[in-house]
C-alpha cells in the first residue's frame, strides 16, 4: 500500500490581472505518494469545492510532458525539483511527509497572470507567427524523406523541435529572456534544407517579435537550460545569434 503524507501548500491566488494577489495556505492529508503533482492539485480543488471555496485555476492539457501547459514554479524552480521533468510528470513521492510546497505562476512581464496560476503565454505564439511559412513544397511524407539530410543534422534539428513552449526558460531567467524558446523554434527549421529560403527573413522576424513582446536579453546565465523539461541546449541561443548576425550584416 502506498505511503500517505500530509502536505502543506502555499498557493498563489489572484482573481484577475488587476488583482495584486497573495499566497493562501492549505493542508492536504492523505496525499498518496503515487499521485502526480497535478492529481494532488485536483484533490485539493475537490476539497476546496466541498468547502465552498473557489478552486485554484492552473493550466494543463496533455499531462504527458508534451503540450507545455503545466509550467508552474514550485519552491522557486520552474517545473519543480526534477531535472528534465514537466510538472505533469512529477510525482508526490519526490516529497516527504510534512513538507511545505510553494506554488506560483511563471513570472515575467510578458506573461501576465490571468488568474491564480494561469498566465497568458500568447507572446510565444506571436513569436512563432512572426516566423511565417516555409515556401518549399515538402509534399507528402515519403517525398519529403527523399531530401537527403545528414543524420547528425536531423538529430540536432529534432532535439530543437522538442521544445514544448512551456515558458519555464522565461520564468527561470533573471532577465525573463525568451532566447531559449525562440532559438529552439528557429533552430529546428534553420538547420533543414526546407528551411533555407526563408532562413534570414524568419530569423529577423522572430528575434524582433521576441523583443517587441518585452522579453529581456540573454546574458548567458544558462538557468533556462537547467529548468527546461525537455533539455533544450543553450546551443540553440548561440545558433540564433549567429543566424541573426549573418542576416542583418
Ligand atoms: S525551451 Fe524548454 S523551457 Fe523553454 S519553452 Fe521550450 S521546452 Fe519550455
Ligand atoms: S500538461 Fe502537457 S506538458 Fe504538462
Amino acid at each position: 500500500m502506498a505511503d500517505l503524507m500530509t502536505i502543506h501548500l502555499k498557493v498563489w491566488r489572484q482573481k484577475n490581472a488587476n488583482d495584486s494577489g497573495r499566497f493562501e495556505d492549505y493542508t492536504l492529508d492523505e496525499v498518496n505518494e503515487h499521485m502526480s503533482f497535478l492529481e494532488m492539485l485536483d484533490v485539493l480543488n475537490e476539497k476546496l469545492m466541498m468547502d465552498d471555496v473557489e478552486p485554484i485555476e492552473f493550466d494543463y492539457d496533455c499531462r504527458e510532458g508534451i503540450c507545455g501547459s503545466c509550467n508552474l514554479v514550485i519552491n522557486g524552480r520552474a517545473h519543480g525539483p526534477k531535472h528534465k521533468t514537466a510538472v505533469c510528470q512529477l510525482h508526490m513521492r519526490n516529497y516527504n511527509d510534512g513538507d511545505t510546497i510553494v506554488i506560483e505562476p511563471p513570472r515575467a512581464a510578458s506573461f501576465p497572470v490571468i488568474k491564480d496560476l494561469v498566465v497568458d503565454r500568447s507572446a510565444f505564439d506571436r513569436i512563432i507567427e512572426a516566423g511565417g511559412y516555409v515556401s518549399v513544397k515538402t509534399g507528402s511524407a515519403p517525398e519529403a524523406n527523399l531530401i537527403p539530410i545528414a543524420q547528425d543534422t536531423v538529430n540536432e534539428s529534432f532535439d530543437f523541435a522538442t521544445c514544448i513552449g512551456c515558458g519555464a526558460c522565461v520564468a527561470a531567467c533573471p532577465n525573463s529572456s525568451a532566447s531559449l524558446f525562440t532559438g529552439a523554434k528557429l533552430g529546428h527549421l534553420n538547420m533543414l534544407p526546407q528551411g533555407q529560403p526563408e532562413r534570414e527573413k524568419r530569423t529577423i522576424a522572430m528575434v524582433e517579435q521576441m523583443e517587441k513582446e518585452g522579453f529581456g536579453d540573454c546574458s548567458n546565465h544558462a538557468e533556462c537550460e537547467a529548468v527546461c523539461p525537455v533539455g533544450i541546449s543553450i546551443a540553440a541561443i548561440a545558433e540564433m545569434r549567429k543566424d541573426y548576425l549573418k542576416a542583418v550584416i
